[in-house]
């Protein structure tokens, strides 16, 4: 995978996030995988509103996209230096930050955005720019050095399951967990791979899926509630998953569903792997029983692709995404390297 023949291009076709130097383009994900189609947000709002509506979702993708939206939101103040012009974005910083409150990766991108600005002389508005490529540019390195130090991890011929979309279309390219995934596939290192539906939102069944076909990968689908049958059949021997917020003790905030696959991968002997970049790594919440736990309208849950399932004037519940305790997490991987076993002490060693 880190060999110079290794393919980036044939394996990580799609590009879910474009700046067009005017405007910023996203790939609309929630009319994937029939209708590939990408809408212009030309404000801070509109980048804001896109972030809430899962146009653009996962924990990078959207901290990269909020990056764009505050050079967006730039637009719309004056100031001689960036310290006045901090002051007068704090608005929209508040906004975009407020899009979701689970994936610490979007504070961490508009934190590095404020800061920029605390040294910013006149030329605050590009030293905006450059800061919003960085960002990107940086997390796509990230994900490719985190699919070799994770495909390493994983003997060859194996059978894995992964959990929600963790890849292109959640990054700047090439993915975490889906990272691991396609340079294991590339190294032989993996044979098959399974992919959870991710109900209610179908991140696995609509994009993962999609995403993989488009690299040549060719996924097997299961219902969510068919991993722990898959698992007692000895049918994989990984479960590798993304994250949305690593905490200073190890655990971790995934989509709902990923603490249920971890308890079943641990009572069936299956390894379980997070991979994330170290801007999902907080240090600040101490575990995950201080994360803020987004739930979302429980409109998601009586129907499907628009077609009513549940009975009228019922009541539901729609958390979206659960905590795993580090206990259960064999092996964290970011591009900093590899964290066994997770617990405080690891994690202060690995990022104090
Ligand atoms: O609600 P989503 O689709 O934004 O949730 C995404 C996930 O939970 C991903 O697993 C996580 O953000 C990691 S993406 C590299």
């Amino acid at each position: 995978m880190t060999s110079p023949d290794f393919d980036f291009d044939r394996y990580d076709r799609v590009r879910p996030i474009r700046w067009t130097g005017d405007a910023l383009e996203l790939l609309d994900q929630r009319r994937l995988p029939f209708d590939v189609a990408y809408i212009t947000c030309g404000s801070y709002e509109a980048v804001a509103d896109a972030i809430a509506n899962l146009t653009v979702r996962g924990a990078p993708a959207i901290g990269i996209a909020a990056a764009w939206g505050a050079v967006l939101a730039a637009r719309t103040v004056d100031a001689p230096d960036g310290r006045g012009a901090l002051e007068r974005l704090e608005p929209a910083f508040a906004r975009l930050n407020a899009a979701r409150p689970t994936a610490v990766n979007l504070a961490w991108a508009l934190a590095r955005m404020r800061r920029v600005l605390l040294d910013a002389g006149a030329d605050w508005r590009e030293a905006l720019v450059r800061e919003a490529e960085a960002i990107a540019t940086e997390d796509l390195a990230a994900n490719r050095r985190m699919g070799a130090l994770g495909a390493a991890l994983i003997e060859p011929g194996s059978h894995v399951l992964t959990h929600c979309n963790t890849g292109s279309l959640a990054t700047a390219g090439f993915g975490t967990a889906l990272g691991v995934i396609r340079a294991g596939v590339a190294q032989g290192r993996i044979d098959k791979v399974y992919a959870g539906e991710t109900r209610p939102w179908l991140q696995g069944a609509r994009l993962t899926v999609w995403e993989l076909q488009q690299d040549g990968i060719t996924p097997t689908l299961i219902a969510d509630a068919a991993a722990a049958h898959l698992m007692q059949h000895g049918a994989v021997k990984w479960v590798i998953v993304g994250a949305d917020r690593i905490c200073a003790n190890g655990d971790t905030a995934n989509k709902i569903g990923t603490y249920q696959l971890a308890i079943a991968a641990r009572h069936h002997g299956v390894k379980f792997m997070v991979a994330a970049p170290s801007s999902t790594v907080d240090l600040e919440t101490p575990d995950g029983q201080a994360i803020h736990i987004e739930e979302r309208e429980p409109t998601e849950l009586f129907s499907l692709g628009g077609v009513r399932t549940a009975a009228d004037m019922i009541e539901a519940w729609n958390p979206v995404f659960d905590v795993t305790p580090h206990e259960l997490i064999d092996v964290i991987v970011t591009e900093k390297g590899i964290i066994e076993r997770p617990d405080e002490a690891a994690m202060r060693a690995a990022f104090g």
